[in-house]
């Protein structure tokens, strides 16, 4: 017996990310195959084809039809880079922060990252797990239909574990952050990685796909995040760094001697750091609501593209720095801020962050074989997706194959 169908018909436009690579690079990143007059077949979980109305083929069975008139069909949006288990907000701190108290500042007064510890250990497994579908949803109804999300906050054997299982049990896709902070009862950085890589991480790596460290001054430094990765690739993890948000503290040529799949933020990365990033297989993953939200400098998006690196764009929601949890409006600031066009965030928020996510053979594009996922946009052209800045813009959200609305 076939599986039911949703056939998505007479859509203004159907635009994917071209191809069927990942990471996309260089001039192959802007490359988008436009259909107009189009149409999406999904069946199950899986699409079975796209194309013109013109070319659509007779279907039987049961088949369940949207109507796509006056919309766009783009692919479900991959977040691979986000915070969304944690307890509490940082509303007082972002006030704060308004009248002129820097980041940086609150984290050194013990307030910032740790805040948010206090709040999440307090949340317990029950809050952690309503928190993480609270902001999964949020996430859905601006078209991220697949999230990866940290822990980070828990900094303790249970806090963190219930992350991470929180997290997976919402769907979403676990990354250890076990060297996020320094937690209050430990003296030092590495009394702190004793306790982890000991105590949490044989654990964590039954449930998380990736680790992730916090590299920069205040935090953990370059010998440190070593220590960390070298012990979680040893698990079985996949590396990943938080790099270059404030300075330049050797991120990219750790992420790049230990083959991480990607490092993230990189406000301060200047021309070596480009052109070393661009010479390897790391993804770098931009961050740009982080960037705003903070009032920094941007990653030099533009110049990372034109090098030939490979760039993922991601929200990094969480309650300090990136309280936002929409990739189209990280779309629109790639295009604004980070001058990529319409076709390269698009690609960077899709196929190249499923590959950030050792996904990229199921998610990130609208063609057979790849996973049901489609956002459709309430717009006349796809590139309303950046054009359209903070607009309310998505229509309808299908996940495996099935309409959200
Ligand atoms: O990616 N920079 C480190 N971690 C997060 C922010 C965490 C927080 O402020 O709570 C980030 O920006
Ligand atoms: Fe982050």
């Amino acid at each position: 017996m076939t599986e039911p169908a949703l056939l998505v018909r007479d859509l203004a436009q159907l635009a994917t990310p071209a191809g069927r690579d990942a990471p996309l690079r260089g001039a192959a990143l802007g490359e988008v195959d436009l259909l107009e007059d189009a149409f999406v077949l999904c069946r199950g979980e899986t699409i079975e084809r796209v194309g013109r109305m013109r070319d659509l083929p007779a279907l039987d069975g049961e088949v369940v039809e949207v109507d796509g008139r006056g919309l766009c069909a783009i692919p479900g949006l991959v977040d691979c880079h986000t915070h969304a288990a944690f307890g509490g907000d940082r509303v007082d701190e972002f006030s704060l922060r308004a009248g002129g108290a820097t980041y940086e500042e609150l984290h050194a007064r013990g307030g910032g990252i740790l805040s948010t510890v206090r709040a999440t250990r307090e949340a317990g497994e029950g809050g952690l797990r309503a928190a993480v579908e609270r902001h999964r949803g949020w996430m859905r109804r601006h078209g991220t239909t697949t999230f990866e999300a940290k822990s980070g906050y828990g900094l303790d054997r249970d806090t963190e574990l219930a992350s991470l299982r929180a997290v997976r049990d919402a769907g979403g896709i676990p990354t250890w952050l076990g060297a996020h902070a320094v937690p209050p009862e430990f003296a030092d950085a590495d009394a702190y990685l004793d306790f982890a890589l000991a105590e949490v991480l044989p654990e964590a790596a039954q449930i998380a796909e990736a680790a992730d460290v916090f590299l920069e001054r205040g935090a953990f430094d370059a010998a440190q995040a070593r220590r960390y990765l070298e012990a979680c690739r040893a698990a079985g993890l996949a590396l990943r760094l938080h790099g270059d948000q404030f300075t330049e503290s050797g991120a990219i040529p750790l992420a790049v001697e230990l083959d991480a799949r990607s490092v993230d933020h990189l406000e301060a990365t200047g021309h070596d750091g480009v052109r070393a990033l661009a010479a390897s297989g790391v993804v770098g993953v931009l961050l740009p609501a982080s960037a705003l939200f903070l009032g920094r400098p941007m990653p030099p998006g533009r110049a990372l593209v034109d090098a030939g690196a490979a760039v993922a764009l991601a929200t990094d929601f969480n309650p300090g720095s990136a309280f936002c949890e929409s990739l189209p409006l990280c779309c629109s600031l790639a295009a604004t801020q980070l001058k990529l066009a319409p076709a390269e965030a698009l690609a960077a928020c899709t196929v190249n962050a499923a590959h950030v996510l050792g996904r990229a053979d199921r998610l990130g594009r609208l063609a057979p074989g790849y996973r049901a996922d489609v956002v459709l946009l309430g717009a006349p052209d796809w590139r309303y997706v950046a054009y359209h800045l903070g607009g309310d813009l998505v229509a309808d959200v299908i996940v495996g194959g099935e309409s959200a609305s």
